[in-house]
């Protein structure tokens, strides 16, 4: 579904500044595939989404999509394939708009109707069915500004807007890591539930370690712009916070260890 081909990314070219984002970097994703990225500060691991979402073109190398040559595709064209959410809660909605409105701007996403054709009394209906899913209690208060949510809230309806279209590919990028605790718990089971319920690719940032080997059924670990580990089946299995800070020492930056 997702294949990453020798990809490249430097930044400061030339300057005393420049750094590796991403060096000749390889991945292949099956459909269906939920992968959490683990790795350092500076690893790399925004930039390789970057790349993948189009909001940073790439040295060198290729990005296919479902057999979709995405390398050279301008963000906006890759976005209707391609859902995101950000570790900020402020961003991925527009705060200042009503969650239903939030809801019609994502569904129409992938469709040539417009959303000026306005919200009609079926969508309404269909959103607040499928909010009240979210178990958050979202579906009573589709007329309110999404800035009058919390910041669980607006990351449970930021997820639920990123796969509304019925993208290929879930893009989140430490999307639980502003939350506390149990709320990121929550997020976290509603990102299980998404990734599980159809066809779509899920890459999962995340510093906490016991998530990344608790979700999703593959674990790659970056550093210095490369993927150094690759575990999936009963190696992952096996695996435990502790034995990947013994093997790989990354256990010195702000990476949870529990
Ligand atoms: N827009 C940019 N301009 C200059 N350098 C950048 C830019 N974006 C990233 N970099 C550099 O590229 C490297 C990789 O950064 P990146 O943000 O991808 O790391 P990361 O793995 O997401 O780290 P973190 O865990 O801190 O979020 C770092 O050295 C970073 O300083
Ligand atoms: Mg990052």
């Amino acid at each position: 579904m997702l294949k990453i081909q020798n990809l490249s990314k430097r930044f400061n070219i030339g300057t005393v500044n420049e750094r590796i984002a991403l060096n000749d970097l390889n991945l292949t994703v099956r459909e269906g595939e939920f992968i959490t990225i683990i790795g350092s500060n500076g690893a790399g691991k925004s930039t390789l989404m970057n790349c993948i979402s189009g909001v940073e073109r790439a040295d060198s190398g290729r990005i296919y999509l479902d057999t979709m040559d995405i390398t050279r595709l301008p963000e906006h064209r890759r976005s209707r394939y391609i859902g995101r959410v950000f570790q900020d809660p402020m961003k991925g909605t527009a705060f200042d708009m009503t969650i239903e409105q939030n809801l019609a701007i994502a569904a129409c996403k992938n469709k040539s109707r417009g959303f000026q054709k306005g919200i009609t009394k079926k969508d309404r209906e269909e959103f607040r069915q499928r909010l009240s899913l979210l178990g958050m209690g979202l579906e009573d208060r589709m007329t309110q500004k999404v800035k009058l949510l919390s910041g669980g809230q607006r990351q449970a309806l930021t997820l639920f807007m990123a796969v509304l279209s019925g993208p290929k590919l879930l893009l989140l990028d430490e999307h639980t890591a502003a939350l506390d605790p149990g709320t990121a718990k929550k997020v976290l089971d509603l990102t299980d539930r998404f990734a599980d319920s159809n066809s779509m690719c899920t890459l999962m940032i995340t510093h906490n370690m016991s998530d990344a080997l608790a979700h999703g059924s593959r674990t790659i670990l970056m550093d210095s712009g490369r993927i150094i580990m690759d575990l999936k089946g009963r190696d992952r299995d096996n695996m435990t916070v502790e034995m990947l800070v013994e093997q790989f020492d990354i256990a010195n930056d702000r990476m949870l260890l529990k």
